[in-house]
């Protein structure tokens, strides 16, 4: 880690090179900025560590210094150093943050840093106004990462090809560089305080920060949480007032409306409806809360999306509580698992031999085994250990496929873990992270999960690896574009 410093330093002097982009920086700030603008950046949603959804690009990024990085919460290495560091950079900056200076550190490893874990991992750090920390769909973060030109492809055999990357722009003049997330905290202070924010001591063309949109945080859920919520839910039953999950349906539009603005004027106007709730709810009451009608829309908006949300885990659940009946994998576990520690000590001895046993023991299995048994005859060639490596993933994915959908017991005192950099689970024994991707280097690498995750079963997953070549050229163009 500490070798780690000097090598960065270097890649941040690299970084701004790029002839041919010299000439796009050169043109008007007006001109950069489309360039780099809401056609570049994704829009997507996201949740901050208060439970707020924002847009990317809308609520972000737009009229705004930024500095955005990469992070998961269960990281043992790089990520913690930068997110003390960007710590730091946030004391120098002083009151300019959530002024005009912006942070964003969004987690890669979004089914773990949900918002609450997030809150923690952000108070750990005292992070301040201005500082958010974001999770969101994995698809909608990978999109991200790629656009923002920090993705880099998972590569076990090389755990420094994840340097923790920080980029650094000011939409407005279309000014964007990649830092290193490690780097010396006055050089990042200076180079997100001074030298991004040139466009307002330039004579041409002048946009005043008063034109910049202000943050409009998912108004709808603000609203709910803050006027509602107390009395209702969406989807988790009655509380003082109706389960509004489906109301939206349920009513007419203009009714609503108007309930909700004005619910006992309603009810004094003798409104059926109104009249027979209020009959059905009493002692409680819905209470006039004078909240707006352009509001109104808002948080039926919100309520759609979430009834959306919790009939779609409804669904889910009921769905794999009818799935197929369970089967045992104990037996094709202790195999696997002796691959799983062979793999972690960086050791390929018996591993083939393992192998051909798991195979023998999902063929037991039956037909619906088959994905098993061929991963694992897979492994079952002269590899190198980086393939073995890869290999092993692929009969990871199809053993909790397995045990998932029929319900399967893995085993005494096996455990599903996960390494977010490289993004694949693993099964194994013990109370101790024991990475078989990363080996020794990077044993610890990975947490704990206590749901079977879905996994998809296609190895390599074709699509990502294309969408990433296609980005390729626009986000190498973005991360190394020269800020001078
Ligand atoms: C203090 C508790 C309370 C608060 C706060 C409250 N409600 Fe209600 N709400 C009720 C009760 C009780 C009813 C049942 C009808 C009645 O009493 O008038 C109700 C009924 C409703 C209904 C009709 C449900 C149906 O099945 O048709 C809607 C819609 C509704 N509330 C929306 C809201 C919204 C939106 C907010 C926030 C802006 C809100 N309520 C805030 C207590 C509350």
């Amino acid at each position: 880690m500490q070798s780690r410093g000097g090598v960065l330093r270097g890649l941040v002097l690299a970084m701004c090179v790029g002839a041919a982009l010299m000439a796009v920086n050169a043109a008007p700030a007006e001109a950069q900025s489309a360039q780099w603008g809401a056609n570049y950046f994704p829009n997507v949603p996201l949740t901050t560590q208060d439970g707020r959804k924002v847009r990317f690009y809308d609520d972000l990024i737009k009229g705004k210094i930024v500095a955005v990085n990469f992070i998961y919460t269960s990281c043992k290495y790089a990520c913690p150093l930068e997110t003390a560091r960007l710590a730091q950079v946030q004391r120098l900056l002083g009151d300019r943050m959530g002024r005009d200076v912006f942070f964003y550190s969004i987690t890669i490893d979004p089914d773990y840093d949900t918002p609450a874990v997030l809150k923690e991992y952000a108070a750990k750090f005292d992070a301040g106004p201005g500082w958010l920390f974001l999770t969101g769909k994995q698809d909608d973060i990978d999109l991200l990462n790629r656009k923002l030109g920090l993705y880099s492809e998972p590569n076990p055999s090389n755990p420094d090809g994840h340097t923790p990357h920080l980029l650094v722009g000011n939409e407005v003049t279309g000014q964007w560089i990649r830092n290193s997330g490690v780097d010396d905290p006055r050089f990042l202070a200076t180079t997100i305080g001074t030298w991004l924010n040139s466009w307002r001591t330039a004579s041409a063309p002048t946009r005043s920060y008063a034109d910049a949109p202000k943050i409009e945080f998912a108004a709808g859920e603000y609203f709910f949480t803050k006027h509602c919520a107390a009395c209702h839910t969406i989807g988790d039953g009655d509380r003082i007032g109706p389960d509004l999950a489906g109301v939206t349906a349920r009513r007419d539009g203009t009714w609503l409306t108007r309930f909700i603005s004005e619910p006992d004027a309603m009810r004094a106007s003798g409104d059926p409806t109104a009249k027979a709730l209020s009959a059905k709810y009493k002692p409680a009451i819905m209470p006039r809360l004078g909240v707006e009608e352009v509001d109104v829309a808002q948080i039926l908006g919100y309520i759609d999306t979430q009834t959306a949300a919790t009939r779609k885990a409804a669904a889910d659940k009921s769905r794999s509580a009818t799935a197929a009946p369970a089967a045992d994998l104990t037996a094709v576990m202790d195999p696997y698992v002796r691959i799983q520690q062979a793999l972690n000590l960086g050791k390929l001895d018996g591993i083939r031999e393992r192998a051909r046993e798991v195979a023998a023991q999902a063929k037991a299995l039956g037909p619906d085994a088959e994905a098993i048994r061929l991963a694992a005859t897979a492994i079952d060639r002269p590899l190198a250990i980086a393939a073995v490596r890869t290999a092993f993933g692929t009969l990871g994915d199809a053993l909790i496929a397995y045990a998932k959908e029929r319900h399967a017991p893995l085993g005494a005192g096996v455990k599903v873990a996960y390494c977010p950099m490289v993004r694949k689970y693993w099964l194994q024994r013990g109370e101790t992270i024991q990475n078989p991707y990363y080996g020794q280097t990077m044993s610890d690498c990975g947490r704990f999960v206590t749901d079977l995750p879905t996994v998809s079963q296609s190895p390599g997953s074709g699509t990502a690896a294309r969408s990433q070549q296609e980005q390729q050229g626009r986000s190498q163009a973005l991360a190394d574009k020269p800020a001078r």
